[in-house]
């Protein structure tokens, strides 16, 4: 009740080009939940069984993060300063390390302790004020591992207050136990039936020297006549094809994007393929930053998300995130509480029910100490974090 600033992006996403810069903000408003919804957003005095005194709050949709690579166990910490020395993340992964240094930890680890691991990485997330999150499986590369990951993320939405989004990415890398890329790839379309219950969303690393645009076609045209939604890590290191590939397929979303080239970045703009920036990777990685700015002005739909893994981001913070997106990829404060609240929801077709103030809405927010929204850019590094509530409950 009597919030100082109840911030919401002015419709559900997509929001593109001109839109995401702005947003609609009420001043000494009082928000009423019932059953996990917004059921009042306004001046009125409304009866209820608990108040929260908003007067010194910033109170915003919960975040929604789009794109992490939960559930994973295992620290590579010792890459890191492999690659402080001057490696770069794909020499180490063309010597073994990498993602498959990942795998095996995965494939060792039982579902339970997978679960424990990621309960505790989302417990961090929620503190923060993210409400939902999507995870992907892709560190297990067989049948079994792969099914258990996915087994994992639907045990977490259930288990957790998050919401979990699950993606199967069984085409994140090879190991050497197959023949090919090719048969690698057979083998995992050969999952797809068994997947129906645990996801509807198919993911694949595009990129030359893992799986480059043709293959990443098939399969992911296979996918689609399964029914399945697609959605591609796109033109991280290398301009691979992969955003253009989002396009000529409808994804849901492509992501990355560092390499994109411009003929990419007009395509995707003109497309209802959400472009995910993910700047933690770059700035984690000591790559350059994918172009935000430039893929906003050409009216793109762009949305935000940390990208959170243990090789190519240890970083789920998105006070963090944002401060990047606009520091780094050139989007104002507006344009990032827009991208990682109603276009991430967009990106996991969430948007009828995720990433607004608005009734009829989840009652999932943030309550953030300060005078004014922009504020969360320039403090990002203090815990401006007063409240997060989840469904209607107070959870931080
Ligand atoms: O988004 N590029 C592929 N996948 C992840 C990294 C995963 C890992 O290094 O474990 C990414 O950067
Ligand atoms: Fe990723």
């Amino acid at each position: 009740m009597n919030i100082r600033q109840a911030v919401s992006p002015p419709k559900a996403g997509p929001l593109r080009g001109k839109e995401m810069s702005s947003l609609e903000i009420k001043h000494d408003v009082n928000i009423a939940i019932e059953e996990g919804k917004i059921s009042y957003i306004g001046r009125e005095y409304v009866e209820a069984y608990q108040y929260i005194d908003g007067s010194q709050l910033v109170v915003m949709p919960g975040f929604v993060d789009c794109h992490t690579h939960i559930p994973f166990v295992g620290s590579r910490s010792s890459e890191f300063i492999m690659r402080l020395s001057g490696k770069s993340y794909m020499d180490i992964m063309r010597a073994g390390g990498g993602i498959i240094s990942t795998v095996k930890e995965v494939r060792k680890a039982s579902a339970t302790s997978i679960l424990a691991d990621s309960l505790s990485s989302l417990d961090s997330m929620l503190s923060l004020g993210v409400t939902t999150v999507e995870g992907k499986s892709g560190y297990g590369l067989d049948k079994e591992n792969e099914l258990k990951q996915l087994k994992v993320l639907r045990a977490l939405d259930s288990i957790h207050p998050v919401d979990v989004v699950p993606t199967f990415l069984g085409a994140h890398a090879v190991t050497d136990e197959y023949g090919s890329p090719e048969e690698f790839l057979d083998l995992m379309a050969g999952i797809f039936d068994d997947l129906v219950e645990l996801t509807d969303t198919i993911d694949i690393f595009c990129e030359n020297g893992v799986f480059d645009e043709a293959l990443s076609r098939q399969y992911l045209m296979k996918a689609q006549k399964k029914g399945f939604k697609v959605k591609l890590h796109a033109d991280e290191l290398s301009s691979s094809g992969g955003g253009r590939l989002a396009v000529e397929l409808g994804a849901v979303s492509a992501d990355h994007l560092i390499s994109a080239d411009n003929e990419t970045l007009v395509l995707l703009a003109e497309s209802e393929t959400v472009a995910t920036l993910l700047p933690g990777t770059s700035f984690f990685l000591n790559e350059p930053f994918a172009k935000g700015r430039k893929l906003i002005d050409l009216g793109a739909i762009v949305a935000i998300a940390s990208d959170f893994n243990p090789g190519s981001c240890n970083i789920f913070n998105p006070f963090f995130i944002i401060f990047l997106a606009v520091s780094r990829c050139g989007l104002s404060v507006e344009e990032a509480i827009n991208a990682y609240t109603a276009n991430s929801a967009k990106a996991l077709c969430l948007e009828k029910e995720k990433g607004m103030l608005e009734v009829g809405y989840d009652a999932d927010m943030v309550l953030i100490r300060a005078e004014d929204y922009s504020e969360i850019v320039y403090n990002f590094s203090r815990d401006l974090v007063e409240g997060v509530i989840k469904n209607g409950n107070r959870v931080r």
